[in-house]
């Protein structure tokens, strides 16, 4: 019974997420973005040109600046210095009696680090949008637009929500320690996943920098692992 519902919940989320497996891979793995080919190295990437002072082809640019950064708007991570996100989201509402053990996610809008990242990946920002260059290239169609999560977000797990112990009822709480795919103690507590306000974000689930499980997942979803340090199936 416990395998049947962790099935189902992966059947739903996977087509919704728009990810299509034998279409899409991790790409080059690597543990640093140092790694040439990494998704996240932007160093050969056309639109990476910063061309006001024939600085282009920078690895960290796009998202961060030693210099001039978006400081106030941005607390989430340091230097940042990718233009920001003004669309409006449509965010994940569940269905029925699911959803934040019945009572609804209410979402309002992405914040924190999602924010951060739906500033390339909702299509509405240019990728080259940083250091005051405005960009022409976004995720709309790039690539096969498989990394566009676009603004209605009603297809993707819910982000931006505090996960306290108040939610835990399907989800461990947040002081669980939890296992890596072999079943072995990750030694580390659900906690961990969770952004500076105690959130779930995209970055519960990936990191910006490494690759080193694949889709840049913040650790390795063999056996779900993943899905299973929060939730309890
Ligand atoms: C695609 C965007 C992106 C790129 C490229 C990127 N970062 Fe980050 N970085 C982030 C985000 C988002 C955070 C904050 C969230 C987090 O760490 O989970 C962050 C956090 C950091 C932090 C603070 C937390 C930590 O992990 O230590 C440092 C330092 C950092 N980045 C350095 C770098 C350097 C150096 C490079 C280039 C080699 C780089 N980043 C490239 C997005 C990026
Ligand atoms: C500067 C723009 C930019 C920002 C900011 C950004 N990304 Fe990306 N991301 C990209 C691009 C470009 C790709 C490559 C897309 C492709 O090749 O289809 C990508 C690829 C990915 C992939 C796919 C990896 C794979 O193996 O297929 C994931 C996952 C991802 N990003 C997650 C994130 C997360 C999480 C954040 C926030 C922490 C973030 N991104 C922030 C531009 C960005
Ligand atoms: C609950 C965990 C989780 C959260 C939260 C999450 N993702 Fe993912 N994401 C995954 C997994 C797992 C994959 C790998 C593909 C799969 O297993 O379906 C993935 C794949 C991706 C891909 C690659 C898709 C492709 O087709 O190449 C991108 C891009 C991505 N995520 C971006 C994001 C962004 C941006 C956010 C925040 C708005 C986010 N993810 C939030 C778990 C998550
Ligand atoms: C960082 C912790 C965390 C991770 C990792 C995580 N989730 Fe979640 N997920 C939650 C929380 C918290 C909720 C909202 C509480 C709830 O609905 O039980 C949720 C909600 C969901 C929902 C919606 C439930 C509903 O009632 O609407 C599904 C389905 C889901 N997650 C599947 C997954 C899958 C599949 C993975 C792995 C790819 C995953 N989750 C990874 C924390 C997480």
């Amino acid at each position: 019974m416990k395998k049947v519902i962790v099935t189902l919940s992966l059947g739903v989320l996977i087509p919704l997420m728009g990810v299509s497996q034998t279409t899409l891979g991790p790409g080059t793995t690597g543990t640093s973005l140092s790694v040439a080919g990494l998704p996240h190295n932007f160093s050969s990437q056309t639109w990476n040109p910063y061309q006001n002072v024939g600085l282009g082809g920078q690895i960290c640019q796009p998202c961060h600046t030693p210099h001039n950064s978006n400081f106030a708007q941005v607390t989430e991570a340091p230097l940042w210095n990718h233009t920001l996100t003004t669309a409006s989201f449509q965010m994940y509402v569940g269905t029925g009696s699911f959803g934040l053990n019945g009572g609804g996610y209410g979402l309002t809008a992405p914040d924190g680090t999602s924010k951060l990242c739906l500033s390339c990946h909702d299509g509405s920002v240019a990728l080259g949008a940083f250091g005051g260059q405005t960009g022409s290239t976004t995720m709309t169609g790039y690539d096969n637009g498989n990394a566009d999560l676009g603004t209605d977000l009603r297809n993707d797990h819910p982000v931006s929500f505090v996960y306290d112990s108040v939610i835990a009822g399907g989800v461990h709480t947040p002081t669980y320690i939890y296992k890596l795919f072999d079943g072995t103690s990750s030694g580390k507590a659900v906690s961990k996943l969770l952004d500076i306000n105690g959130k779930v974000q995209c970055t519960s689930c990936h990191g910006p920098h490494s690759n080193s499980k694949g889709y840049q997942l913040s650790m390795s979803n063999q056996n779900s692992a993943l899905c299973l340090a929060c939730h309890k199936k």
